[in-house]
């Protein structure tokens, strides 16, 4: 719920915050000289040009031009409003907000996406509490449990169970108020010809799909066979169709209960199924994510780009989970800077089931030591289908290799890896080095064409002399009351109205505030545009303190130009008035022309 939240307690906020330590947890951050750096999560792009100064406390991306302060941020990514983005920083800080509900101020958001979460979480804890607390659960309570998840588990994931009444959460919804609209949209429902609703969900152990934020978006039903219910036609597992909440495309399981420990572990792992993640967990790895049954996309990669560069892949270990992997190497090589490894389960199972077999320690083991490079993944991959006695598909099998491992980087693990083919194979290793340089020209020739297709799309910002200067001397303006007294006690102008405005606000501010806090200043800027100018004013690259010199220069240049300009207005009026034969006017200008252009001569 929205609500007004007073400016100290705002303040209280901000001042307890880090801007580095929130942004942490969206965008993987380097330390780069003062300041932090990382790939943008406001636009696609492979090199990084989002930028933190933890000094300052604002973000900066110099590719997409996006920047402000703590709150901003908040407000771009999770799409959220001011007020809540403060919430939300207060929360993840924990700091106690002490707000006092004033009813007459209280906002009451009801858009219709808030309804749909509050649908969607309701229908989650009836589920759970279907499932923990009544004779209806029982099946499935024991169902899991023998399956090893145990209340905390069940608590944590907060899982449930849709029973086998199609009405069950129809009547929840009625009574609760949501409207047929609402019901409709949620996808919660299948709409009968007659127009009456009927469940989606029943029969089913439910697992509450989270969006990164960790609200319920939607669910995956995993069907329960029971004695009287064979459900012999029904899918394993179903699950929410695409609504506007839920798109299966951008979702990943768990995303947001491991987003901090990948970041703090610096790897993801990625699995196929979700219940290879919950059987991760319950082993103590913590950095789990799977998609939602279908292969990763370019939206889900980028997700996990923004908070790692490392992930290991974990899909089953039977024939297509292998052929996901492959695919999955493939997509993360060319689409990321992900550095990317796999781990086969042995004897064809899937991480659940290899839990159930060997236990928690032997799964940590696979996955600190059974790491395979994506070369060596290959090596073996490629192999299935292949009788490697034959000699054709022996050469078959040795030339698909050299394709990749021409894309391996490392010159040193080249040559690893020749030795091991020669070594395998009993070929001279000259001759594989021959093969291997065939295919690096191939993959050379590949890279020249698409890099002629990508041209880099760099927005620079081609600035006048003259705004650059006024940007000058907002930036002293900012960091010096001298300046901004003086250039307001002498009435000085600029020639672009932004930054007149600029120093209006800059000043009526420092009145109020009495020293400069840009993140704060943000706050107080309602426009836009201004924030952003700010921003950009905020990084130009100047030194510590300014000189009487660079001040008089600044105001020089600007003042100059600020002439030139009325000389060049008031030229065009006159043409204008001697156009219309208007003498009188025609003669005012002329005077006032070479009054300026007296002044310019002088300056
Ligand atoms: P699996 O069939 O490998 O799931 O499907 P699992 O984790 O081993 O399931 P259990 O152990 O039998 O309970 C992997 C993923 O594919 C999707 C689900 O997202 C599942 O997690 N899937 C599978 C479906 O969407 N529908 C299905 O009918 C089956
Ligand atoms: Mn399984």
């Amino acid at each position: 719920m929205a609500q007004r939240i007073p400016q100290e307690v705002i303040d209280d906020v901000r001042e307890k915050t880090n801007i580095v330590e929130v942004i942490g947890q969206y965008v993987q951050l380097k330390k780069s000289g003062k300041n932090y750096s990382g790939l943008c999560p406001f636009h696609e792009e492979k090199t990084p040009s989002f930028s933190v100064a933890e000094d300052k406390q604002i973000f900066h991306c110099f590719g997409c031009g996006k920047g402000g302060n703590v709150f901003t941020f908040l407000q771009e990514i999770e799409g959220i409003s001011f007020p809540e983005s403060v919430q939300k920083v207060a929360e993840m800080e924990q700091i106690p907000l002490q707000l006092n509900i004033n009813p007459q101020t209280e906002v009451v958001e009801n858009s219709d996406q808030k309804k749909l979460i509050t649908l969607h979480e309701k229908a989650r804890d009836l589920y759970n509490h279907m499932l923990i607390n009544t004779a209806v659960g029982e099946a499935a309570l024991d169902y899991l449990q023998q399956r090893g998840l145990d209340d905390s588990i069940i608590e944590e994931f907060k899982l449930g169970f849709a029973p086998n009444q199609r009405d069950f959460l129809v009547q929840i919804s009625r009574r609760e108020g949501f409207s047929d609209d609402i019901m409709e949209r949620s996808g919660l429902f299948i709409r009968r010809e007659d127009g009456s609703f009927v469940d989606r969900f029943y029969q089913r152990v439910m697992f509450p799909l989270n969006d990164f934020r960790g609200k319920t978006i939607g669910f995956s039903g995993r069907l329960l066979k029971t004695a009287e219910y064979p459900g012999e036609d029904q899918p394993k597992y179903l699950n929410s169709p695409e609504t506007e909440l839920f798109n299966k495309r951008v979702v990943l399981f768990n995303f947001d209960k491991a987003r901090n420990e990948i970041r703090k572990q610096g790897e993801a792992i990625l699995f196929e199924g979700f219940m290879d993640v919950i059987a991760a967990w319950r082993a103590g790895i913590k950095t789990g994510l799977a998609s939602m049954g279908t292969s990763l996309t370019e939206q889900q990669m980028a997700a996990i780009e923004r908070i790692t560069n490392q992930v290991i892949i974990a899909y089953d270990g039977d024939s297509p989970g292998m052929a996901a992997t492959e695919r999955a190497i493939t997509s993360f090589s060319n689409h990321s800077r992900i550095n990317v490894s796999a781990v086969t389960i042995p004897e064809q199972l899937d991480p659940d089931e290899y839990l159930k077999k060997y236990g928690a320690e032997a799964l940590q083991n696979l996955f600190q030591h059974g790491r395979q490079t994506p070369f060596v993944f290959k090596m073996n991959y490629y192999k299935k289908d292949l009788n490697l006695d034959n000699e054709n598909d022996l050469l078959t099998y040795l030339n698909e290799l050299m394709q990749d491992l021409a894309k391996v980087q490392s010159p040193v693990e080249q040559d690893l890896y020749l030795s091991q083919l020669a070594d395998n194979f009993q070929l001279s290793k000259d001759s594989l080095k021959q093969q291997l340089q065939l295919a690096r020209n191939q993959v050379r020739n590949e890279r020249r064409q698409t890099n002629v297709q990508s041209a880099p799309q760099v927005a620079v910002q081609q600035l006048s002399q003259t705004e650059k200067a006024e940007r000058m001397l907002i930036y002293r303006s900012m960091n010096e009351p001298m300046v901004r007294e003086e250039l307001i006690a002498g009435g000085f102008q600029f020639v672009h109205d932004q930054y007149q405005e600029l120093l209006l606000y800059i000043d009526s501010y420092m009145i109020v505030h009495g020293n400069f806090i840009l993140a704060d200043f943000l706050n107080y800027l309602k426009d836009d545009g201004m924030k952003q100018l700010i921003v950009d004013i905020s990084i130009i690259p100047m030194s510590q303190d300014s000189n009487e010199r660079e001040i008089s220069d600044l105001k020089k240049v600007i003042a100059l130009t600020g002439l030139a300009e009325e000389i060049k207005k008031r030229q065009l009026e006159q043409l204008e008035a001697r156009k219309t034969g208007n003498q009188q006017k025609e003669l005012e200008l002329t005077v006032q022309i070479i009054e300026l252009t007296k002044r310019l001569k002088q300056a």
